[in-house]
């Protein structure tokens, strides 16, 4: 078998090429024959280009087309000529181009694919089992290129700005820093575990404390997580941190970085500075952390329309200080049977119920409890939901404030997508800032941190209840998704400690877990922060895809399962033992 090196890539053939004799290696995307005549069209990364074969050209070489199937791999010479008008293929880059092959070796052959590559309904534990084949496909190749570039503009602008590029362990400690870790045994110390980590979070403190002033890294993280759609158990962050600054300075590099690479990859102008918005405000009008604010729906607040409600639940619900929202849709002109399918798609969202009021013909209210509402009740909503009339509908959901607004964010996610109210096209980035510093968790009825437990306080929290406590903390988010995070830190060793304890943790087990971090921040420690953005999610919406695993190279199935590795697997008691471990019973799984 003869090899030759390539002198161009398919999808690069053109004008300048005719004539001559070009070297070119690829995969077959398919084979037409025409009388005396075989086509193969070529593929390789750069593109696409039409091959033909005839006795008159090479009498060997078209004998041996014959033998090709798709995603054969091949390498030809042939000549390039212009192809004759009316063959031309306007929808391909080189559609006005063939090459006349001279000479063909089979580099590789290929068994009928599990799967036809145009197909675009084809089950995701197949895709990922033969990811390879997967990523040959055209969307998948764009995917994986907008990543490359967009990774590459970061880099650069980064570098250009005085950042250095530093990696950190992915083997660490384990520590509660919010999510859940994976944890991997340690065979050298049997019976202690590494953390993977979770982000470089701490160790990019410690470089603070190192004296770097500015660092990044396109990091992988690790949390052992529920999936979604823009969760994945092992996921790449762009991780940076700064030192004497404040918020704005991080925010601003963070605007610039992704102006530069917007300009950079895709020839767009973003608008500085980008919108801003605290927790508090983004919360009560749109019931999120992360809202979509490509479109309005805000939520109505109409809590006091109901305070001499006769409805029994709405009282209890108001006698303990709880709320009523709703949503208030102009002109949806709802059907009965269209609404009652809205109260069930608020039911599988995770509300109770949902109550609908409609203003019917000559404004007739009309609603499942319309008897029990007071005859001027579209008046009154017309002043909260202001100018409700003939047509229009409220979606209510009442409860504690914080239940009932988070239920109806989701819900207002869920009727724009529906009701086709988002744009196409918007790039709509938001900040959200002043975040509360900690959540109570009513499972575990303790107080977490609602960013990370180094999240430096805003000023005169020593005053409030932990509850009113606000952070440093800020996210960007972009088109509705938590597109990243970041905050101010604490630098002293009082204050870290002083939340340590506020978050539960008793002096003794401070030091266990945190120890290094409470005796760096007695060693010169700089005021510093930062901030990380998920990458899979900024390319997963640049690339318009609906899920990260559409730009990821090898993610897991939305179980945590690897089909082509088939990882994970369960392992031989002898790999077991030598790390001193071994299953409870009711997990035991044979290992081959
Ligand atoms: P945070 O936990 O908010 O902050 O993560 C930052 C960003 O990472 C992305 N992300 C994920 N992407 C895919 N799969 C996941 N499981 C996943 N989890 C998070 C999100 C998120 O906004 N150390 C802090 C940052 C800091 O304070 O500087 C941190 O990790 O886009």
């Amino acid at each position: 078998m003869r090899y030759y090196s390539r002198t161009t890539g398919c999808g690069l053939i053109n004008e300048s090429n005719l004539g001559s004799t070009v070297t070119l290696a690829g995969w077959v995307q398919r084979r037409r024959d025409h009388g005396g005549l075989t086509f193969i069209d070529l593929r390789d990364r750069s593109g696409m280009v039409q091959l033909v074969f005839s006795s008159e050209i090479n009498k060997q070489a078209h004998e041996k087309a014959h033998e090709l199937r798709s995603e054969f791999v091949l390498n030809i010479t042939g000549t390039v000529i212009k192809r004759a008008d009316g063959t031309i293929n306007n929808e391909l880059a080189t559609g006005a181009f063939e090459i006349q092959v001279t000479s063909l070796d089979i580099l590789n052959r290929a068994k009928p694919l599990p799967f036809n590559l145009d197909d675009t309904q084809i089950d995701e534990e197949l895709r990922l089992k033969y990811r390879y084949l997967d990523l040959r496909k055209p969307q998948m190749q764009k995917n994986l290129s907008v990543r490359n570039a967009l990774i590459f503009a970061m880099r650069e602008f980064l570098h250009h700005e005085g950042f250095y590029d530093i990696e950190t362990p992915i083997l660490t400690k384990d520590t509660p820093e919010g999510a859940r870790g994976f944890l991997v045994p340690s065979r050298i110390k049997a019976g202690s575990f590494y953390a993977l980590s979770q982000s470089p979070q701490l160790y990019k403190q410690l470089l603070m404390a190192a004296g770097f002033e500015r660092y990044y890294q396109i990091a992988r993280c690790f949390r052992d997580e529920d999936l979604r759609a823009d969760r994945q158990p092992e996921f790449t962050q762009l991780d940076l941190e700064m030192s004497f600054i404040g918020e704005r300075e991080v925010q601003s590099v963070i605007e610039q970085l992704i102006a530069y690479t917007l300009k950079k990859v895709f020839s767009i102008e973003l608008q500085l500075p980008l919108k801003r918005m605290t927790y508090d405000e983004a919360f009560n009008t749109y019931g999120s952390d992360k809202p979509d604010t490509r479109y309005e729906l805000k939520i109505n607040d109409i809590t006091a329309d109901f305070a001499d409600t006769q409805l029994s639940f709405l009282r209890s619900i108001l006698q303990a200080s709880g709320k009523i929202g709703c949503l208030y849709l102009k002109q949806a002109r709802f059907s009965r049977s269209e609404l009652d399918n809205w109260v069930a798609k608020a039911q599988q969202l995770g509300a109770k119920g949902m109550l609908w009021i409609k203003a019917g013909e000559n404004r007739q209210l009309e609603s499942p409890v319309a008897k029990f509402l007071p005859t001027d009740f579209i008046d009154r909503l017309e002043k909260t939901c202001s100018g409700f009339d003939q047509g229009d509908v409220v979606f209510i959901i009442a409860g504690s404030y914080e239940e009932s607004w988070e239920l109806l964010g989701r819900l207002r996610c869920l009727v724009a997508k529906e009701l086709g109210m988002i744009p196409e096209g918007l790039l709509d980035f938001l900040w959200i800032t002043d975040f509360p510093m900690f959540e109570f968790n009513a499972e575990t009825k303790s107080w977490v941190a609602k960013h990370h437990p180094f999240t430096a306080p805003q000023a005169g929290w020593e005053e409030k209840n932990q509850r009113d406590i606000k952070a440093r903390a800020y996210d960007i988010v972009l088109n509705g998704v938590e597109l990243g995070g970041g905050s101010i830190r604490i630098h002293d060793p009082e204050r870290q400690a002083k939340v340590f304890e506020m978050l539960g943790m008793t002096p003794e087990q401070a030091e266990n877990k945190f120890g290094f971090l409470l005796e760096a921040q007695q060693l010169g420690f700089p005021p510093h922060g930062g901030l990380a953005i998920g990458i899979d999610r900024f390319v997963m919406l640049l690339a318009n895809q609906p899920s990260i695993r559409e730009v990821i190279a090898f993610p897991k199935t939305a179980r945590g399962h690897d089909p082509m590795m088939d990882a994970p697997t369960p392992v031989e008691d002898k790999r077991l033992r030598e790390y001193g471990l071994k299953l409870l019973p009711k997990v035991t799984q044979s290992a081959e």
